[in-house]
């Protein structure tokens, strides 16, 4: 019997890529199918590199042809990706921004947006950062790089600032551009000025996500970030206690006003219960517990993650060298998870936006 590209396409069509409810092969997400003999071989384009369903999605289709083909047919299957874009995001080459917010400070948000831009490179994806937190930047310090300097470069006779480069993504912040001893006495447009630049006069070359590290709250900065750039989506940061989610209820409804529209990713639960490191199954619920996941559900929007307390988390941060990067532990592979949530809700927010068969794969 031989085998034809009809068959396979047809398999195919019956598996469904399970976040945006359609087929493979409607979704434009199978491609190079070669035939040799009984030998299939082809490539599966998932929506992004972290994606968490890759190995389902990989068995489902291996199932399909020898189901609906042969039993004795070899497959080979390549898993690759593009990630999806559904707009220009204002950023000639950055394919989705994605905004980290909370309403109250200290909660954790410049944690989760280190480790959720390491994670999501770690899975293979091109990442920027921006620490817009023009009062109280942390990603210098986060990273090791305090005192640092981006320089400035000319792309094409323009004077772009390069991003510094560590541990696999490009970041800038803007405590890199200011004396880090001294507070920074902005009005409103100043700030909203510096927080356009570090977006638009700098060099990202091709991002396939550049997460925007938010101050606390809903002030200038988040209506300049939102109203000038086409934001992907936003992330919530929260802790348990109820003043942590009064205030994280009025950030998400900052984001769902008609004004601004961003869509909300998810809701992450940091510091959700402490754990000794000596005893890590034991949870201890101390500023109480399920606040985060109830509030998402009232909201009707994804719960992403609790996250624990844990020394290791600080300290790392304090240390310039993320949790996240400490490979194969139990956190890192927490933070793995989160960028894997994180990315699979940009892929489904893309996917609804455009509305259409296809997904924009360029
Ligand atoms: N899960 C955690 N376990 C232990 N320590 C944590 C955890 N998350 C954050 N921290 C620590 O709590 C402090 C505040 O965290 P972080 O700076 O990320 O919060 P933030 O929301 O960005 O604060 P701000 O509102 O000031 O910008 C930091 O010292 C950080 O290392
Ligand atoms: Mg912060």
């Amino acid at each position: 019997m031989t085998i034809t590209k009809e068959q396979v396409l047809q398999a195919l069509g019956h598996v469904e890529e399970p976040d945006l409810k359609k087929d493979l092969v409607t979704l434009n997400m199978i491609q190079d199918i070669h035939i040799e003999g009984n030998r299939v071989s082809f490539s599966v384009i998932l929506t992004t590199p972290a994606c968490p369903l890759k190995a389902m999605i990989e068995n489902a289709c291996r199932n399909a042809i020898l189901h609906f083909i042969s039993k004795d047919a070899e497959i080979n299957i390549n898993m690759t990706s593009r990630v999806t874009t559904q707009k220009n995001t204002g950023v000639p080459g950055v394919k989705n921004i994605i905004a980290v917010a909370s309403g109250k400070g200290g909660v954790g948000k410049s944690t989760v947006s280190v480790n959720l831009a390491l994670g999501l490179a770690k899975t293979g994806a091109k990442v920027g950062l921006i620490d817009a937190d023009i009062y109280g930047p942390s990603i210098p310090i986060m990273f090791g790089l305090e005192g640092e300097r981006p320089k400035a470069s000319e792309v094409d006779g323009k004077t772009r600032i390069q991003p510094i480069e560590k541990y696999g993504i490009k970041l800038l912040s803007i405590g890199f551009f200011t004396d880090p001893n001294q507070p920074v006495p902005w009005r409103g447009p100043m700030v909203s000025t510096a927080v356009k630049q570090l977006f638009n006069d700098a060099d990202w070359g091709e991002l396939d996500y550049l997460v925007v590290d938010l101050p606390p709250g809903t002030g200038d900065i988040h209506i300049t970030v939102t109203q000038t750039f086409p934001v992907t989506g936003a992330v919530i940061v929260t802790t348990p206690q109820n003043v942590a989610l009064a205030d994280a209820k009025k950030g998400i409804g900052m984001f769902m006003m008609n004004a601004i529209n961003v869509p909300i990713l998810g809701i992450i639960e940091n510091m959700a219960y402490f754990t000794p490191a000596e005893l890590p199954e034991n949870k201890y619920y101390i500023f109480g517990q399920g606040g985060g996941k109830k509030l998402a559900s009232q909201l009707d929007v994804p719960f992403l993650a609790e996250i624990p307390l844990v020394k290791s988390i600080s300290d790392s941060g304090d240390a310039g060298k993320p949790i996240v990067l400490d490979d194969g532990s139990i956190m890192a592979n927490a933070f793995i998870e989160v960028a894997q949530k994180v990315a699979q809700q940009v892929a489904i927010c893309n996917a609804n936006a455009i509305n259409n068969t296809t997904l924009v794969n360029n």
